[in-house]
């Protein structure tokens, strides 16, 4: 594996490699699972394997946690070197915004509601960083996590209006044994906050057996979710919506038809550590078949 920092060596790289097909996975470090299940598809379907870790200062609003954000290059690169990546691409952030950048990709409506409107800006961010990177890397195949749902439907849009020839895959979220979706965020949980955590898994699991039992008042789906997570004084709901997978239009105040797609989504403040998390409603969600049985 080759740890490259500039993106003319990293363009060569790929030329040079002459690979038939590049896979790519971006990520912003601190590897689990979650990102190297990531690596793990990408090894299975390419000739070539890039990676990137690149904790981009675009994406993160003035009172997030850019600064602080878990970083540990030398593990990551082992996991990486481990999961069959060909091309490590830890670029600076002056590479990747060199000065005079001038140019945001940004993408409507689907960035309007659910994170959207609790961090201005993100969704720019993301869509700028991860175009940049298709422009630099030139993928075929680019694999990204469900556990970050809307963003995955922003990045498929971008690449789509952007005409960038790459196939954008979702892969189902990985979680702890015990449900918790991992995170490279999990770190800053205490071993208290850590319990109440669990209770983002629960309130999808309860939501997903409602709607199992009968439950098609999409309203009567979202308020369960709400009120299983706050439960917790602890917790600070930012939302717990239901919403269309693919057009992310919020369902609540509709009647949910047979074989209508329906996706739950929430977000919350636990002391200083923001998490999210989503689960298919209307089908079996794989990321809930391992760690819990008969949800
Ligand atoms: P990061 O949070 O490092 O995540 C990188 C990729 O790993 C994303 O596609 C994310 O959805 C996926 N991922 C994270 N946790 C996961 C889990 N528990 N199960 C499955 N997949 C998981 O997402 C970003 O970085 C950035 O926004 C990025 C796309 C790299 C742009 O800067």
């Amino acid at each position: 594996m080759r740890i490259i920092a500039s993106t003319a060596e990293l363009r060569a790289a790929i030329r040079d490699a002459h690979a038939g097909s590049v896979g790519f996975v971006p990520t912003m470090g601190y590897l689990h699972s979650g990102h190297t299940t990531l690596f793990d598809h990408a090894r299975n379907e390419n000739d070539l394997v890039v990676a990137s870790i690149f904790v981009n200062p675009t994406q993160f609003g003035p009172n997030e946690d850019f600064a602080v954000y878990p970083r540990d290059p030398d593990g990551d690169a082992e996991k990486c070197r481990a999961h069959g990546v060909d091309l490590l691409f830890m670029p600076s952030v002056a590479e990747v915004y060199p000065s005079g950048h001038a140019t945001t990709v940004t993408v409507d409506h689907l960035t309007t509601e659910l994170c959207g409107r609790f961090r201005p800006g993100h969704f720019a961010g993301v869509a700028t960083v991860v175009a940049k990177l298709f422009g630099m890397v030139g993928p075929q195949r680019a694999y990204f996590g469900e556990k970050d749902f809307q963003q995955l439907a922003v990045i498929r849009r971008m690449a789509f209006d952007l005409n960038i020839a790459v196939e954008v895959i979702g892969l189902p979220t990985i979680r702890e044994e015990d449900g918790l979706a991992r995170s490279s965020r999990n770190v800053y949980l205490s071993a208290d906050e850590r319990q109440v955590a669990l209770s983002l898994a629960s309130a999808l699991r309860a939501t997903r057996a409602a709607y199992r039992a009968g439950e098609r008042s999409a309203s009567a789906l979202c308020d369960l979710l709400a009120a299983t997570l706050t439960r917790h004084p602890e917790v600070a709901l930012q939302y717990a919506e239901l919403a269309d997978p693919d057009s992310l239009r919020l369902l609540r105040g509709t009647t949910l038809e047979a074989g209508q797609g329906a996706r739950a989504i929430i977000a919350l403040q636990l002391g200083r550590t923001r998490l999210i998390d989503n689960a298919a409603i209307d089908h079996d969600d794989p990321s809930f078949q391992t760690t819990q049985a008969g949800a």
